[in-house]
């Protein structure tokens, strides 16, 4: 099927439905041009929490179709692949966190957004690459903390914010990959270029950026910068938005191909599917529901 048909048929489904299409910047640039709204984390889940829609079809992965779920209850929430899941949010199991806690009762626990909804029903306040710092910055300062899932987002919150916490392990394979080599051989080639990386990188990397900042920050710096060169340090889904708010401006991937396999499963077709069939349904036990709803709401109210 043509693209401008599939869109069609979208259009058509989406009116009889009342549903909206959300997509993050990871997803293929099809698929963000067939969305209603592309955004950063943060973005889509304050779209979610506020839409009219009866149905929510969610491209992006697992986790923040749950946070959409989560936060707007009544709605049907469709993900276009149940498959699409972030290999970071696996890396901290529910009982992991539950034993944990009870050994270190005082403990606040912040969870990044990329994390089962289970998790977030066991944190106190969750928080998006775009809001870390303020987040942490609010907590009691006689507490002690735990930042969890993601190494890199709270080592690189930690250092930003002052504040003493430990960091669970956890870590993006997609973002793990831009290394210091890679960061110098492209400084060489484009000594000019502003260096722009998201915190999910690995220490090293945010040290030698000259902006480290979520999707969105990334695609906003781009815009404003005075420079006309970048080199971006993110999947590479973000240059579709990047080429449309920035034209003209060059833009390097830090590392060629390097891009999230599971947001590169939200591909337009299933998106169609998931409209005509009103498939996968995205489903949360309501205890859980409600627990990880304060964590979201208490990040939401900042
Ligand atoms: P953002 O918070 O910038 O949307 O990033 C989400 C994510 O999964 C990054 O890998
Ligand atoms: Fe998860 Fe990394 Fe993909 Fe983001 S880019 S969804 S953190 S695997």
């Amino acid at each position: 099927m043509e693209f401008a048909e599939l869109k069609e048929r979208v259009a058509k489904l989406k009116a009889e439905k009342n549903a909206v299409i959300l997509a993050h910047y990871y997803t293929p640039f099809e698929t963000q041009e067939l969305a209603d709204f592309v955004g950063d984390s943060l973005e889509l889940s304050r779209l979610a929490a506020k839409t009219d829609a009866d149905t929510i079809v969610f491209c992006g992965v697992d986790f923040m179709a749950e946070s959409a779920k989560i936060l707007s209850p009544e709605k049907t929430v469709l993900t276009p692949d149940p498959r699409a899941n972030c290999p970071m949010a696996n890396m901290l199991m529910p009982k992991e966190l539950r034993r944990y806690k009870k050994e270190h009762p005082e403990t606040i626990v912040v969870a990044y957004v990329n994390c089962s909804a289970e998790i977030k029903a066991e944190a106190y306040i969750c928080c998006t690459s775009a809001n870390a710092g303020k987040v942490v910055a609010s907590l009691p300062k006689d507490k002690p903390v735990l930042f969890v899932p993601d190494r890199y987002l709270g080592t690189f919150t930690k250092n930003k914010v002052g504040r003493e916490m430990e960091v669970w392990p956890g870590f993006c394979p997609t973002h793990q990959r831009f290394t210091i080599k890679a960061v110098q051989e492209m400084k060489a080639k484009h000594p000019e270029a502003e260096l722009l990386v998201h915190p999910e990188c690995p220490e090293e990397v945010s040290a030698a950026a000259d902006f480290v900042g979520s999707t969105s920050a990334i695609i906003k710096r781009c815009a404003e910068s005075p420079s006309e060169e970048f080199i971006i340090g993110t999947e590479q889904g973000v240059l579709k938005a990047i080429r449309e708010k920035a034209p003209g401006k060059k833009v390097y991937p830090l590392l060629e191909g390097n891009v999230c396999p599971n947001m590169k499963l939200m591909t337009p077709h299933k998106v169609l599917w998931a409209l005509e069939d009103n498939e996968y349904e995205i489903k949360v036990k309501e205890e859980t529901r409600i627990k990880a709803k304060i964590a979201l709401d208490r990040m939401l109210a900042l």
